[in-house]
């Protein structure tokens, strides 16, 4: 009871005197009438539940959500921050009574609406703000074009306008904010590129248009001679790296479509700490001086095509903590300063050609290949390294009918040699178009060879010779993810032409000078390769050295065949069925008419035919994708095939033998379901088939592929095996082509009779549907 007694006039006493002290201080009514008129038009937000009539406004504790600072009896700042996801305000919000109403408050410079469901677009009346210096109305709703009115707040410092929903294009209004310092519109849907009026805010600091839809160049913003942080992450800004002044500390360029190399001037950066330009397509070689920049902490290149090779010996910044390299070419070793303090550092690197047995690194000829797509194309030799490539191609004159690849020297040395025994005089007309350095004798070969190639009209698209933008543009630039593979004869990559058809296109890099004319009778060549059972070439082009125009890269576009190898339908693979016995006769003759066609039209031989090369269309047709051609064989320095080593003479005797050989390796999987990936496979099994052939038909039936067994008559499964047997023999016993399509087409018959009987195969020739795209090795040699 005392006490109660005590305390009370106590605290009477020190509201009066705390009052006479504040008095002078208090805020005049106007504007205290104003902050609550605010308080109701922000549908009084949680955050102001303590203002009243009698707040004393001036002499609020600060807090980080609401703060009012006064100077000389007038608001100077208020700071109003609501709550994180706030909702938008109700439909009876009126942002233009807010800022009418804010405009009465004439000493107010720093104002700070956040977070409080400010929803519409800004009015017109922004202009009576004119004395403001930093404007924050980040994470609102606010929506519309920046209002060009902004331009009368010419004492503007800062402009914060991040996560709302502004769109449209920045008008061009940055000539008038000699005093901006930060402006930051991140996370809106700005679009469209930046006006050239950025070069003059010559005061700015920081300058973050991140998570916009911003695209084409940036600006010149080399007279920004303040710039500190640069934030441009997640637009579509691109394809040159932005031009800069060197005091920069932040450089975040991330998800952009940066398509250009870094500037070397980029190791003048002596303040950067904090550089992230991953997720682009930056191409060129790595600035390794990024790595021993004086404070760089952070560093983020991933997922571009930097090329270079790292070294251990090489140097880092003591600062680095973050370093992320992954998922680019580069090649050699990781650093050991890199490796080292990894403990303390985060280091990624996965995803290169490096040498790290962590099974993290793609193969050599990944990084060596994917810096020939970005179109470093290195020099051929030492001596030309500072050679320029002109990607431009394109050869005219060539009259494009059909199909597939090249020929090689030794079919050309075959092609002379019978025409030298046949004392042919040679076609000089042609002969004479022949330039300096390049064989005539390629040239009248190929005359030779184009009148005698039949040409069938196959629903392929006719030969023509396509630009290098138009393959950049099929492959997305020749993107890893369009990369199928990598033979001797260069890389596979799949593309999309503009028309929606699919195409793959070989690559291949020149390793002797050539002109185009030299490449002429090739390209001829294989644009008259046209046959339904071989995969066909629908077109190249071709890319130039600068300096002497020689070709650097030839590309061969193919059509893309779509339902994968023979062996998917055979063996082993995801095609969603097998082969019945029908088809596998239908698709054994396929590939022996290919094959056919290439040693009576050219003449080309010892192709090497594997399961694996035989691809197979929509309509299940078997298409032969690997040929032995002249133009690959010379480029790879390979001389000849296993097959035709010997003297010449046992060469021309047998030299179509060998196709016949690795047919008989083929159907002998076709019959057996399984795949023979070795010599002692194919001996074992080859035997055992052979003993059935002695034997009843049981025994037959016994050992073939599971799809046969109920599927095939006996009889065109015997002619099968005999002829696959006798394929197998050495070569002076194998049948000839002839011989084996005419036993194919026996078994064709005979299986086709014993259908017609009880045994109808309602899924016979019904064409199917490709199934999602396998992912195969084409070889098309
Ligand atoms: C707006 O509507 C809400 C109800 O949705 C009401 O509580 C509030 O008083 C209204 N505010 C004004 C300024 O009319
Ligand atoms: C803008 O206000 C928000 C909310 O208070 C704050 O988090 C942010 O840092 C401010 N932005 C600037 C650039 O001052
Ligand atoms: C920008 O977005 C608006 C819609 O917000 C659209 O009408 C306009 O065409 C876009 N401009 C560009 C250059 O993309
Ligand atoms: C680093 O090592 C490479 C060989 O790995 C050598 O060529 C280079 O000169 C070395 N550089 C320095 C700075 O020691």
């Amino acid at each position: 009871m005392m006490a109660k007694g005590f305390k009370q006039p106590l605290i009477l006493l020190l509201i009066v005197v705390s009052s006479t002290l504040l008095h002078s201080e208090r805020l005049q009514s106007p504007e205290a009438n104003t902050l609550l008129r605010i308080r109701s038009l922000l549908n009084f937000p949680s955050v102001l539940s303590s203002w009243n009539k009698k707040t004393d406004f001036c002499n609020l504790e600060p807090s980080p959500t609401v703060t009012v600072v006064c100077y000389e009896n007038s608001i100077t700042q208020l700071h109003i921050v609501g709550h994180e996801g706030a909702p938008k305000l109700p439909s009876n919000f009126s942002i233009d009574s807010l800022v009418t109403t804010l405009s009465k408050l004439p000493s107010l410079k720093v104002l700070t609406l956040s977070s409080l469901g400010l929803w519409g677009s800004v009015p017109k009346q922004i202009e009576g703000l004119s004395w403001i210096e930093v404007l924050n109305i980040s994470s609102n709703y606010l929506n519309g074009d920046l209002p060009k009115e902004v331009s009368s707040l010419t004492n503007l410092q800062g402009l914060i306008f991040d996560h709302n929903k502004f769109s449209g294009q920045i008008p061009d209004l940055f000539g008038s904010f000699p005093a901006l310092n930060v402006l930051s519109l991140r996370n809106n849907c700005f679009n469209g590129s930046l006006p050239s009026s950025f070069s003059k805010l010559s005061g700015i600091r920081v300058l973050a248009l991140a998570n916009n839809h911003f695209s084409g160049d940036v600006p010149d913003l080399r007279r920004l001679k303040d710039l500190q942080e640069l934030d441009l992450e997640s637009n579509s800004f691109g394809p040159k790296f932005p031009q800069l002044g060197n005091k920069l500390v932040k450089l975040l360029l991330r998800r952009n479509k940066f398509r250009s190399s870094i500037p070397n001037d980029i190791s003048t950066y002596y303040q950067l700490q904090k550089l992230d330009i991953s997720s682009n397509k930056f191409m060129g070689p790595f600035p390794m001086t990024l790595l021993s920049l004086p404070v760089i902490s952070y560093l983020n290149i991933a997922g571009n095509q930097f090329t270079g090779m790292l070294s251990r010996n090489m140097s880092c910044s003591d600062a680095l903590s973050f370093v992320d390299l992954s998922s680019n070419l580069l090649t050699g070793d990781l650093p050991d300063c890199i490796i080292l303090k990894s403990k303390y550092r985060d280091v990624h690197f996965e995803g290169n050609c490096l040498n790290v047995a962590d099974g993290s690194q793609h193969a050599y000829a990944f990084c060596r290949n994917g810096a020939l797509a970005a179109g470093v194309a290195p020099s051929r030799t030492e001596d030309r390294a500072r050679k320029a490539v002109l990607a431009s191609c394109i050869v005219s004159g060539v009259v494009g009918v059909t199909l597939l690849i090249v020929l090689v020297f030794w079919v050309l040395r075959r092609v002379i040699k019978k025409k030298k025994l046949k004392e042919k005089p040679s076609p000089r007309v042609i002969a004479e178009k022949a330039s300096a350095g390049c064989s005539s004798k390629l040239i009248t070969d190929a005359r030779y060879i184009s009148q005698t190639v039949k040409l069938g009209a196959l629903g392929i698209p006719a030969y023509r010779t396509f630009s290098l933008e138009e393959l950049e543009a099929a492959t997305n630039y020749f993107n890893s993810t369009a990369f199928m593979g990598e033979g001797s004869h260069g890389q596979m990559y799949r593309g999309q032409l503009r028309d929606g058809s699919l195409v793959a296109i070989r690559c291949l890099k020149l390793k002797q000078s050539y002109t185009t004319e030299c490449f002429m009778p090739h390209i001829e060549l294989i644009s008259q390769l046209r046959h339904r059972h071989l995969v066909s070439a629908i077109g190249h082009c071709f890319e130039c050295y600068l300096e002497d125009s020689t070709v650097s890269r030839l590309f061969l576009v193919f059509e893309y065949i779509s339902n994968g190898t023979l062996r998917n339908w055979i063996s082993v693979g995801r095609a969603r069925r097998r082969f019945t016995w029908s088809e596998r006769i239908g698709a054994s003759t396929g590939i022996v008419k290919g094959i056919q066609f290439l040693h009576a039209g050219p003449g080309i031989f010892s192709n090497n035919v594997r399961i694996t090369d035989v691809l197979i269309d929509q309509n299940l047709a078997a298409k032969v994708s690997s040929y032995n051609l002249p133009l690959l064989a010379q480029n790879t320095d390979m001389v000849g095939h296993g097959a035709l080593v010997g003297s010449q003479e046992t060469r021309m005797d047998h030299e179509d033998k060998a196709d016949i050989y690795d047919f008989g390796v083929i159907l002998l999987e076709m019959i057996m379901g399984k795949p023979i990936k070795s010599r002692s496979e194919l001996n074992i099994t080859r035997n055992q088939v052979q003993a059935t052939l002695a034997g009843d038909e049981e025994a037959r039936r016994s050992i073939v592929a599971a799809e046969i067994q109920n599927t095939g008559s006996d009889q065109s499964l015997k002619t099968m095996m005999e002829i696959c047997i006798r394929c197998l023999k050495d070569s002076s016993e194998r049948p000839s082509i002839e011989d084996v399509l005419w036993n194919l087409q026996f078994a064709a018959q005979v299986q086709d009779a014993w259908q017609g009987g009880e045994h109808v195969n309602s899924n016979r020739g019904s064409p199917v549907s490709p199934p999602h795209l396998p992912r195969f090795r084409l070889t098309y040699y």
